[in-house]
C-alpha cells in the first residue's frame, strides 16, 4: 500500500469477458488529472475559474473564501487538503467519498459515483500537494450574513407565456 503508483487489476473483466484484465492505475499523477477532469478545482482552487483553469499549486483544493448563498445557507468549498488529512488513510478516505453528504451547490453524489482507482488516487494527489491551509469559513445558516463576499443561487428566472 505504501507505493505511490499501483496498479489495480480488473478481474471481473477477465472472469466475465476473457479479455485481458484492464489495469487502473493508482497514482498521484492519475489523481491530478481526475481532479481537473471532475472539476474539483473549479470550486475548490481558488481563482481556477477566473483564470480559466490556471492552477496555482500554492491555492490547489485548498477551499475558498467566496461563499454559495441560497434556500440552504450560505456555503463554501472545503478544504480538501485538510479534508484528506483527517480521514488519515486512503481506505478512510475512500470509505468517507463513497458516502458523505453536503449542502449545495457541492455535487457529492458525483464523487460517491466515481470509481474506487479515481478516489485512491485523487487522496494520494491531495496529500502530495503539501501544507494543509486553514479551514474554508464555517457555513452560515439561511437568514444570517456571511462575512464573506459570496455568489446568490437564485432560483431560475423562467421565460412568460
Ligand atoms: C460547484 C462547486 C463545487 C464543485 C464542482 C465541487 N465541490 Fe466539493 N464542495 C463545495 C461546497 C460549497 C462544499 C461545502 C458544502 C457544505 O458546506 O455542506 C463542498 C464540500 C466538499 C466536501 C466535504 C468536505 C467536508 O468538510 O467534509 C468534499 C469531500 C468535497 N467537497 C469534495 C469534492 C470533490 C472531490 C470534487 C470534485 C469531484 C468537488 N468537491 C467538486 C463545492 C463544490
Amino acid at each position: 500500500m505504501g507505493t505511490n503508483r499501483r496498479t489495480v487489476f480488473v478481474l471481473a473483466t477477465l472472469a466475465f469477458m476473457g479479455a485481458p484484465a484492464v489495469a487502473a492505475e493508482v497514482s498521484a499523477k492519475r489523481g491530478a488529472q481526475v481532479a481537473v477532469t471532475s472539476g474539483c478545482h473549479d470550486c475548490h482552487t481558488a481563482n481556477y475559474l477566473e483564470t480559466g483553469g490556471t492552477l496555482d499549486p500554492a491555492l490547489a483544493l485548498k477551499g475558498t473564501v467566496l461563499g454559495w448563498q441560497g434556500p440552504w445557507g450560505t456555503t463554501y468549498a472545503a478544504n480538501l487538503r485538510l479534508v484528506a488529512r483527517e480521514k488519515g488513510s486512503e481506505d478512510a478516505f475512500l470509505a468517507y467519498a463513497r458516502t458523505f453528504q453536503a449542502r449545495p451547490p457541492m455535487p457529492f453524489f458525483n464523487v460517491h459515483a466515481m470509481d474506487e482507482s479515481d478516489l485512491r488516487s485523487l487522496y494520494l494527489y491531495i496529500v502530495s500537494l503539501g501544507e494543509a491551509g486553514d479551514p474554508a469559513p464555517e457555513y452560515v445558516p439561511p437568514g444570517e450574513e456571511p462575512k464573506t463576499p459570496y455568489i446568490v443561487v437564485a432560483p431560475p428566472t423562467m421565460p412568460k407565456g
